[in-house]
């Protein structure tokens, strides 16, 4: 794998890559791969002809009270890892790179930014759809692929793309889980040993809803299922609700019945210290 830290060679090299006829795959990340990115990677490597990987943890998307400098990071270890999932790229790169010295500008979603994780990190999404808007123009690909548990953002960057008219095919992969359950996330590298069994709580209450849906199909279940789900949760020492919500998977607007395009998407507090998310289809097989 190659590294590329400066702006100008990343659009450099794929600029000349589409020129020669290449399908560009870009996995946008923040580093400190787990099995869920490199998932991801394998997935461009499935669906372009070269596969770019970013890895820039972007200051602007971290609230006031989000600790930036504390995210995990080691360059070499994430190198490694790509290279193992033949990316032929990543692009590993810093604030003063990307922003330089005079940087103004946010993309800024109205509707699909709001609610949600929106609620309890302002700004945040803005700083993601600029991120991904600079990535998007640095990178030219024609796939992006991202991660499913994040799903307010997947929703955005469509919505951004549809209405900036990218030329980019937005790919979504499934959450991966570990083998009890949990979804992985750099966040779970937060959890001590102790608290690691808490964070089940979202798998349970994600598999518990699942079950309480098929039995009432069609019924205005919504309300007994939040609060259900919301007893599961508190029932875990230490955890608690920052919410719990039954959302259409591509409006996010809240679901009056449930059908095939309603998700459940939750987040909770593990320990009054570690947000984790997590959300699925509640009708599917
Ligand atoms: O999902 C992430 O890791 C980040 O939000 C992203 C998409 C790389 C933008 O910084």
């Amino acid at each position: 794998v190659k590294v590329i830290h400066s702006v100008s060679d990343i659009s450099r090299l794929t600029e000349d890559w589409r020129k020669g006829g290449q399908t560009i795959a870009l996995v946008p990340t923040m580093g400190w791969f787990h099995e869920g990115h490199l998932s991801l990677m394998r997935m461009a490597r499935r669906l372009g002809t070269r596969v770019v990987v970013s890895l820039f943890v972007n200051p602007i998307q971290f609230g006031p009270k989000e600790d930036l400098a504390a995210y995990p990071r080691n360059l070499e270890r994430d190198r490694a890892l790509a290279e193992e999932e033949g990316v032929d790229v990543l692009f590993a790169t810093v604030a003063a790179e990307m922003f330089g010295d005079n940087f103004q500008t946010r993309i800024s979603l109205s509707r699909v930014s709001q609610g949600l994780c929106g609620a309890d990190r302002p700004g945040h999404f803005d700083g993601v759809a600029t991120i991904v808007t600079k990535l998007f123009h640095l990178t030219w690909p024609h796939i992006a692929v991202f991660g499913e548990k994040d799903l307010q953002q997947i929703a955005l960057v469509r919505q951004m793309v549809r209405d900036l008219n990218f030329a980019v095919r937005v790919v979504g992969h499934p959450i991966v889980r570990e083998t009890d359950g949990l979804a992985m996330s750099s966040r779970n590298s937060y959890l001590s040993q102790e608290e690691r069994p808490k964070a089940l709580c979202l798998f349970r209450a994600i598999t518990h809803a699942r079950e309480f849906v098929r039995r009432a199909v069609g019924e205005p279940v919504i309300p007994a299922l939040i609060a259900e789900v919301e007893d599961i949760i508190t029932s875990y020492d230490g955890c608690s609700v920052e919410y719990v919500r039954v959302v259409d998977r591509n409006s996010l607007s809240p679901c009056q019945v449930v059908d095939q395009n309603s998700v459940l998407a939750l987040a909770v507090k593990v320990c009054g210290k570690v947000r984790l998310i997590d959300n699925a289809l509640l009708l599917e097989d």
